[in-house]
């Protein structure tokens, strides 16, 4: 099976959510900690602001070989849209997985949108619809539908979306949208639709990916878990004749020479966010976010905590950042070889997509890239592998890019608008 590792770009801030960094990436950073200086606080006029910053990181993980970037959407972070736009041209290959709620936008307008991203990066856009974690945080964005009916509406969105680049007249009538005659046309229709991730562990988000989904999306919990979930989506999507559905799993990485660097990291971070307190702060706050989150929280966190290894859930996963407030939540602890096992492991489960990050996202996207990255090379068919690396290329010569126009091989050879 072939495997792409994607990072992550900070959209909400580097070090907001680490306790005791006192790194300045930029007006994320938290007031109270005195900055490097390292990134200007934004006043608009100012010669760097935190897309700069967003910049280094996206051009770092392009160089350090990830395949893209997952770019969160969070009610109070940057947008994923504008930033994928602002940086696309300051990448060559690298994909952007934009996150966005389909109650932000239109069908057409989302298609119109996709298109000329497209067309102008060489498919570079990847797509993670997202329906929100809690009512709360929909009711605040100005959506109103119940949770369950927020799926049903992203179903009809995908498929309006998918008539719109699959036909030049394309009319439908459904609950939440209709169209008469739409449907991308001239330069616009050689565009790739972009490849659709999604990703809820509820009943409503699990048959939307089925139907839906090019890729389910997973957050590196239990694996025995994550095998369950991989196994239901699969069984759920072959109910709708989709044998292809494929799975992304999301982690962050503690990641160091020797295994016990890369704890004694792990044990700082949680230190100084026990210290500032945010164990509270974050259980304060549980009852507002989504069943899921709750669930989640309860089967992990919902013990007594006294070290931060108390909070291991199998061989290198610590679950110490969803207790101190750090999403994704998940992180492998490790050396290096041990942190391929475990991928290796995720893989085996049906993984091919992976999202790894650390924090500072910058310096990890490189370590990553250097310790990490290598051990895949082989079953990497959308990666470039240096042409002076003879050993790994074997010819010396680029790999083939299976992925280069965001297309799977099958699609390429079927049709820009499939
Ligand atoms: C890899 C991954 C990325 C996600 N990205 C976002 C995001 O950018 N914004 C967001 O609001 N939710 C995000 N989520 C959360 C899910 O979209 C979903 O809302 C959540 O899992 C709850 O869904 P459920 O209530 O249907 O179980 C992400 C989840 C995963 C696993």
């Amino acid at each position: 099976m072939s495997i792409e590792f994607f990072t992550r770009l900070p959209l909400h801030g580097e070090t907001f959510h680490l306790p005791g960094d006192p790194r300045n990436r930029g007006d994320w950073n938290n007031p109270s900690r005195p900055g490097t200086g390292a990134v200007s606080n934004f006043v608009v006029g100012d010669d760097f602001t935190y897309i700069d910053y967003l910049s280094q990181i996206a051009r770092g993980a392009e160089i350090a070989g990830f395949d893209g970037v997952l770019m969160v959407n969070t009610q109070f972070g940057e947008e994923p849209w504008i930033v994928s736009s602002l940086l696309a041209r300051e990448t060559k290959r690298l994909k952007f997985v934009a996150a966005f709620h389909p109650s932000s936008t239109s069908p057409w307008n989302a298609a119109q949108a996709a298109a000329t991203y497209q067309r102008a990066t060489g498919g570079r856009l990847v797509w993670n619809i997202i329906q929100g974690s809690s009512e709360a945080a929909q009711r605040a964005i100005g959506d109103e539908l119940p949770h369950d009916e927020r799926y049903e509406r992203a179903g009809e969105f995908v498929h309006a979306v998918r008539g719109y680049f699959g036909s030049e007249s394309f009319t439908y009538r459904g609950k939440y949208y209709s169209a008469s005659g739409g449907g991308l046309r001239g330069p616009l229709r050689k565009a790739p639709i972009p490849r659709i991730c999604t990703a809820g562990a509820s009943d409503a988000a699990k048959e939307f990916a089925a139907q839906h989904a090019d890729y389910y999306l997973l957050l590196a919990e239990d694996p025995a878990i994550v095998a369950e979930h991989i196994r239901d989506v699969r069984e759920r999507a072959l109910k709708y004749g989709r044998s292809d559905i494929q799975f992304g799993l999301s982690v962050d990485v503690i990641a160091r020479a020797t295994d016990a660097e890369a704890r004694a990291e792990a044990k700082r971070i949680f230190d100084e966010g026990v210290a500032a307190g945010v164990v509270d702060v974050v259980a304060s706050i549980t009852e507002q976010l989504s069943p899921t989150f709750q669930k989640r929280r309860k089967l992990y966190h919902d013990k007594e905590v006294r070290d931060y290894d108390d909070l291991f859930i199998a061989p290198n996963l610590w679950a110490g950042y969803g207790y101190i407030g750090i999403p994704p939540g998940f992180a492998l602890v490790g050396d290096y070889a041990a942190i391929v096992e475990r991928i290796r492991e995720f893989q085996a489960l049906g993984i091919s997509l992976f999202f790894i990050a650390g924090y500072p996202h910058l310096e990890e996207a490189y370590r990553i890239g250097e310790h990490i990255l290598p051990h895949f090379r082989s079953e990497r068919v959308g990666a470039r592998v240096p042409a002076n690396d003879d050993a790994a290329a074997g010819d010396g010569f680029e790999r083939p890019l299976a992925f280069a126009s965001g297309l799977d091989t099958k699609q390429r050879h079927s049709g820009a608008n499939g």
